[in-house]
């Protein structure tokens, strides 16, 4: 996309100062921002630690129910710690990015076992723990300790790209410094937890990506991009890879009983720790394979209609076989990596989206 020429900044935005940026914020905030999200309420540095990374790539209202089931089973840090990796994995099923779910069950041991069960109150400490980079560790310090410390999520970086028309893409480490030098000036000495809850609330509910509502916006005053009728220029976006498509076969095997055979995948990877139906890739000859190792029948085999589901980074195209078996006695014994499950009464582990969609239709 061209980008035009910016002219100067209004005289009197010269004279805008970071104080006048918060203040308006805070104004609007008083009257508009989101106050009763639960993670809102009795707030302890747990509850916004927890909230904090499931909101970490996901939406508001997608949070609030797996952040209320959560915290009813893990009410605080120990519990948490005390949990079985499948429990909180189960707590996770749906919402994606599960190495999130995997580290924050790592930090709540730590935290648990060598730090008395406390948070730490400064920027190193928490920036030491898994799973808590600078702006998850700005936002805790700020909304659970009233710290003034500066949050650099996607919401600001639009914000703050907009504001002062920043030239170039967050990917870029020059541009990201820029960002949070002045994520650093805005953020004020006084409400620092209101003023990371609004200026987030401003990007994701007025400053938005498409068609931002820059008449409601209270500091479009002195806003560059708005004042130059560029908001569709910034934040400079980049041109998006075409995704790669991979391709996965499941192998829904199923006894005449109607159970099922679940394989816990390994800690890596981007389902790490969850169970999934036995993977296969497309040119394996894995009947023979199968056969041979675990002595079974396959008395019928059926492909089902392939699905797609989307990553962040790639496409994945998943082929169902349904797979009858015999002699079940010998396949598969049980064990911490396999284990045969009935689809209507799924045990508390932690699930990939699409094979709790399959488990659901064998119901
Ligand atoms: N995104 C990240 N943290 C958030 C919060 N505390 N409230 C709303 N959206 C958020």
């Amino acid at each position: 996309m061209t980008r035009m020429p910016m002219p100067k900044r209004k005289t009197q935005c010269k004279k805008s100062s970071n104080f006048l940026f918060s203040t308006l914020l805070l104004e609007w905030f008083d009257q508009y921002g989101r106050k009763n999200l639960p993670w809102q309420q009795n707030i302890t540095p747990y509850r916004v630690w927890v909230s904090e990374i499931m909101l970490q790539q996901t939406q508001v209202t997608t949070v609030i129910p797996y952040f209320e089931k959560f915290i009813h089973s893990f009410p605080d840090v120990q519990t948490l710690a005390n949990a079985a990796i499948d429990n909180v994995l189960h707590l996770w099923t749906g919402l994606g990015y599960y190495a999130r779910a995997r580290n924050l069950h790592k930090t709540a041991k730590i935290i648990s076992n060598d730090l008395a069960g406390r948070f730490p109150a400064d920027l190193a400490g928490l920036m030491a723990l898994p799973g808590i980079g600078r702006s998850t560790a700005g936002a805790i310090l700020s909304i659970a300790f009233q710290s003034s410390t500066p949050i650099l999520d996607g919401n600001v970086k639009r914000v703050l790209s907009r504001y002062h028309a920043v030239d170039g893409h967050y990917s870029d480490k020059t541009i990201e410094n820029q960002l949070w030098q002045l994520a650093t000036q805005h953020t004020p000495q006084e409400r620092a937890r209101d003023y990371t809850q609004a200026i987030m609330d401003l990007g994701a509910t007025i400053c938005t990506r498409s068609k931002p509502n820059c008449a409601h916006c209270p500091i479009q005053g002195c806003c560059i991009a708005f004042n130059n009728n560029a908001t569709n220029v910034y934040p400079v976006t980049k041109k998006k890879a075409i995704l790669p498509i991979k391709e996965a076969i499941f192998l829904i095997f199923l006894t005449a009983q109607g159970k099922t055979l679940l394989e816990k995948r390994n800690n890596f990877g981007i389902w790490g720790g969850l169970w999934g139906f036995p993977e296969v890739s497309k040119d394996q000859e894995w009947i023979k394979e199968c056969e041979r190792q675990h002595n079974f029948k396959v008395a019928s085999l059926q492909e089902g209609a392939k699905f797609r589901h989307t990553f962040s980074h790639y496409h994945l195209d998943i082929v169902p076989y349904y797979i009858q078996v015999e002699n079940i006695r010998t396949i598969l014994r049980e064990n911490d990596t396999y284990q045969w499950c009935d689809p209507k009464q799924l045990p508390q582990i932690g699930l990939a989206a699409p094979v709790k969609k399959l488990l659901k239709s064998l119901c």
